[in-house]
């Protein structure tokens, strides 16, 4: 066993989400059924990056909700790949239908645990960017631990973006933007690009929980980091 997939056994204990099934709609349910097929990362496949009919970098999104930010940047971004992980099946579900009506040939969909994903399907340096967006907050101190940006992760994400790529994360909840800060920059894989937070990047759409932020009078934090 790898250092690497002890970590993601070690943190697999501790979950950053919360399974809450049976709420899937007819059309989600159909969606899975019939989609999932098609654009799911086979959860057996050692290197995700041959999940895709053509070689071309790959921007994997984390916690994508219903895919809205997903979908967008694929269609914007079309000479990238785009894999999208998220646990929350009637948000797979929503994304699914979304990236086959605006026929995206460069998504792929992973229904599973984020660790899991990267400690078991994302060799070294095979990813262009990771980008996680409003990622859960997790605001009471007790929770904390819950956070997905933790050093163990971090480290996770280092080894899998290649040098020179980046890890994007915006967040409207200001106490977790400086844990980003406060777990990334003794972090010696990777350098701040912001100072400490940058503007919003033309690639970043605005999201569902963005939307909630702002309209709860939150500010908005983007970081951007560049992998040594
Ligand atoms: C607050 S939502 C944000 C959704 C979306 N990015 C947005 O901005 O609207 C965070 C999402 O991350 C997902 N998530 C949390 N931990 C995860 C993990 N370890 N692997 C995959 N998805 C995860 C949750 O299921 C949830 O849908």
């Amino acid at each position: 066993m790898t250092l690497e997939r002890e970590e993601g056994e070690h943190l697999r204990r501790v979950r950053s989400f919360v399974r809450r099934p049976g709420r899937l709609t007819p059309a989600q349910q159909r969606a899975l059924d019939e989609l999932l097929p098609v654009y799911q990362l086979d959860p057996a496949l050692p290197d995700l990056r041959a999940a895709f009919e053509r070689p071309a970098p790959l921007v994997l999104e984390i916690g994508f909700g219903n895919g809205e930010a997903l979908v967008a940047m694929a269609a914007a971004e079309p000479d990238f790949n785009f894999l999208g992980v998220e646990v929350h099946e009637p948000g797979v579900g929503r994304a699914l239908r979304a990236v086959h009506e605006a026929g995206l040939g460069n998504v792929r969909v992973a229904m599973r645990d984020a660790v899991e994903l990267l400690s078991q399907q994302a060799p070294a340096g095979s990813l262009e960017q990771v980008r996680i967006y409003f990622p859960d907050p997790w605001p009471k101190k007790r929770h904390h631990k819950r956070r997905i940006i933790q050093p163990d992760f971090v480290n996770l994400l280092g080894a899998a973006i290649r040098s020179g790529g980046l890890l994007h994360l915006a967040t409207d909840w200001a106490p977790y933007a400086e844990w980003m800060l406060e777990v990334l920059e003794p972090c010696a894989a990777f350098s701040n690009l912001g100072q400490p937070w940058v503007d919003r990047p033309a690639w970043r759409p605005q999201t569902r929980f963005e939307r909630r932020g702002l309209g709860r009078g939150h500010d908005i934090f983007d970081l951007l980091f560049a992998r040594r």
